[in-house]
C-alpha cells in the first residue's frame, strides 16, 4: 500500500519505518574482510530501531509531487545513514559522553571510540554515495541539487556548526533565546529541513511549494527539539532509550533551561499549529504531514 493511502499517521510512520529500513539493510555494507568491524558498527547503529521521523518526512513530501518509490525510499535511506552518524559522533566522550542510545549501548560502548568514530565518517560518505547513484534520480541535475542540499544542512553551516554551538553551550548557561533558536536550528532544524524539502527536489516542484515545505519544516524542526530537550528533563530510560538529564547534568543552555518547562510545550505546540498552517497550498494531500507536526510534540521518546 503506498504512504499517500494511509490516513493515520502513527499506521504511515510504520510503514515507513518498514521500508526505509529494508532499503537501509541492502544499502549498508555487509561481509567478512578485515574491515568488517566497521560494517558491523554501521549496521548495529544504523539498524537499531529510532523513529524514523526524517524518513516519514522525506517520503511524505514525495507523495505531493508524485515521486517514484524508489527515489524517495533511497533519500530517506540517505538521511537516516546521516542521522545515525550524527547519533553516533554526539554519543562520544568528547561530545554528550551518552552510554545508552535506542535502548542499547551506545556505538563506542558496543565497540570502541575508534571504531564509533569511522563508522560515523563512512555512514557519512555513504550518504553522498547513495544520493549521488542514478537509482537514486535519472536527472543528474537532481542527484546534484540532492547532494548540494544536503551537504549544506549538515555542514559547518548547518549541524555541524549547531553541534559546535551546543558544545558551546554548555559553558554559557545565559545564552539568548535568539541564540538558542539559531543553535538549535543549525543543529537539529537544518537536516529535518531537507527532509521536508527533498521530495519537491526530486519531483521538480514549484519554488514557492519548495518554500512552503521549508516554512513548515522551520517551525516542526524548533517544535522537535523542544520537546526533545523537555523529555531530557521529564523522559524516562525506558521511554527514551537514552539517559534522560544529561542536558542538566552538563549545564547546557537549551529550550527549557532558558523558557522554563510550561512555556516550552506551550511555545512548542504553537509552533506545531503554525508548521501545519504552512501547508495550506497542498490541501488535504498534505494531512500526513499535519498529523506529524501533533505527533511532535505529544510523543514521548
Ligand atoms: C534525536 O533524534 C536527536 C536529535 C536531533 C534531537 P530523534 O528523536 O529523531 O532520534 P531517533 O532517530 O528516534 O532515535
Ligand atoms: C543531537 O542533539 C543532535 C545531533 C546529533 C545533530 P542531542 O544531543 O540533544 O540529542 P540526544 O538528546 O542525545 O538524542
Ligand atoms: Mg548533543
Ligand atoms: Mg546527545
Ligand atoms: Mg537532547
Amino acid at each position: 500500500m503506498p504512504l499517500s493511502s494511509y490516513r493515520r499517521f502513527d499506521a504511515a510512520l510504520a510503514h515507513a519505518a518498514q521500508s526505509v529500513e529494508r532499503t537501509l539493510d541492502r544499502l549498508l555494507p555487509k561481509g567478512d574482510t578485515g574491515e568488517a568491524r566497521v560494517f558491523e558498527a554501521m549496521r548495529y547503529s544504523t539498524l537499531n530501531g529510532g523513529k524514523r521521523l526524517r524518513a516519514f518526512f522525506v517520503l511524505a513530501g514525495a507523495t505531493l509531487f508524485k515521486v517514484s518509490s524508489l527515489s524517495a525510499l533511497r533519500t530517506a535511506s540517505a538521511v537516516e545513514i546521516v542521522h545515525a552518524y550524527s547519533l553516533i559522533h554526539d554519543d562520544l566522550p568528547a561530545m554528550d559522553d551518552d552510554d545508552l542510545r535506542r535502548g542499547r549501548p551506545s556505538c563506542h560502548k558496543q565497540f570502541d571510540e575508534a571504531t564509533a568514530i569511522l563508522a560515523g565518517d563512512a555512514l557519512q560518505a555513504l550518504a553522498f554515495e547513495v544520493l549521488a547513484h542514478e537509482d537514486t534520480h535519472g536527472d543528474a541535475s537532481v542527484r546534484a541539487v540532492l547532494v548540494a542540499e544536503l551537504a549544506k544542512a549538515i555542514g559547518a553551516h548547518g549541524m555541524v556548526g549547531g553541534q559546535m554551538l551546543d558544545l558551546l553551550a554548555e559553558s554559557q548557561p545565559d545564552l539568548s533565546i535568539g541564540a538558542i533558536t539559531r543553535l538549535q536550528r543549525l543543529k537539529t532544524g537544518a537536516l529535518i529541513s531537507f527532509s521536508c524539502t527533498s521530495g519537491a527536489m526530486l519531483g521538480k516542484a514549484a519554488e514557492s511549494l519548495r518554500m512552503a515545505l521549508a516554512a513548515y519544516a522551520h517551525d516542526l524542526g524548533l517544535a522537535f527539539q523542544m520537546v526533545d530537550d523537555l523529555l531530557d528533563i521529564e523522559g524516562t530510560v525506558a521511554e527514551l532509550g537514552k539517559t534522560p538529564g544529561k542536558d542538566v547534568a552538563s549545564g547546557k543552555a537549551t529550550f527549557v533551561s532558558i523558557l522554563g518547562k510550561e512555556r516550552a510545550q506551550d511555545q512548542a505546540e504553537l509552533l506545531a499549529k503554525q508548521a501545519a498552517a504552512h501547508l495550506e497550498p497542498f490541501g488535504e494531500a498534505a494531512d500526513l504531514l499535519r498529523q506529524a507536526a501533533q505527533f511532535v510534540v505529544s510523543r514521548r521518546s
